[in-house]
């Protein structure tokens, strides 16, 4: 997957778990994802986004911080944080974090802003999901793997413009292209799944 340089406006995403990968040890998901990462940040605009949607993972009794892994990442490309939302199914939710969904925006680190740096708060929302339901993705199959189009509406609307490009490299079954394709962004996305994949070529290419 390359793009070229100064292409993208806006990456939103939600990496794989490792279920959903060939790899049996998270160092080689957390080298996907720097990989991935990086020829994103490497197609990135100057003034694009890189939007991340993702949920915190219990394995073998220890809590996997796929965010902060992610954040760490991102810092390293030169890019910082500046919205973190985390979406909250209910009260109840141990505070202590599985359950809860993480919605972190970055940007270029421009020195002559003052940055809030990794100090950057949290600010909590209470949603059912940010994962919809068991949705149909054709050819007979199911997923729950998908966000709900609402969220990726949101960063979509506040962060582009028309025709400005919109790019998902893990993109499951389309949903970042749908809805950016729907607000009149140029939209691609990368999948290995062939069954998901086969569904997102189905939905086409934005009209010139
Ligand atoms: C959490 S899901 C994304 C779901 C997507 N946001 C949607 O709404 O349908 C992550 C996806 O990454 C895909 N994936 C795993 N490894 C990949 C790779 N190397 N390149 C591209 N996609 C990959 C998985 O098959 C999975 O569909």
């Amino acid at each position: 997957m390359d793009a070229p340089p100064e292409s993208i406006k806006l990456v939103v995403t939600s990496p794989p778990d490792l279920s959903e990968t060939p790899y049996t040890k998270w160092n080689q998901l957390f080298e996907l994802y720097r990989i991935t990462v990086d020829r994103c940040v490497r197609a990135l605009r100057s003034d694009g986004i890189v939007s991340i949607i993702v949920t915190d993972r219990k394995w073998k009794g220890t809590i996997v911080f796929k965010h902060q892994r992610l954040a760490t990442l991102l810092d390293g490309m030169g890019l910082e944080p500046f919205l973190h939302k985390i979406l909250v199914r209910n009260f109840g939710t141990n505070m202590f974090r599985l359950g809860f969904s993480h919605i972190l925006c970055f940007r270029r680190r421009d020195r002559s802003r003052a940055s809030k740096g990794t100090c950057l708060r949290a600010s909590a929302e209470f949603r059912r999901d940010v994962w919809g339901p068991f949705a149909s993705v054709g050819w007979g199959q199911k997923t729950r793997n998908s966000f709900a189009p609402e969220a990726v509406k949101l960063l979509v609307e506040a962060f582009t413009q028309p025709k400005d490009v919109v790019l998902d490299p893990f993109c499951g079954c389309g949903t970042t292209q749908r809805v950016a394709l729907g607000m009149g962004r140029q939209a691609f996305g990368f999948e290995t799944n062939p069954g998901l994949a086969r569904f997102w070529s189905s939905i086409g290419r934005p009209a010139e």
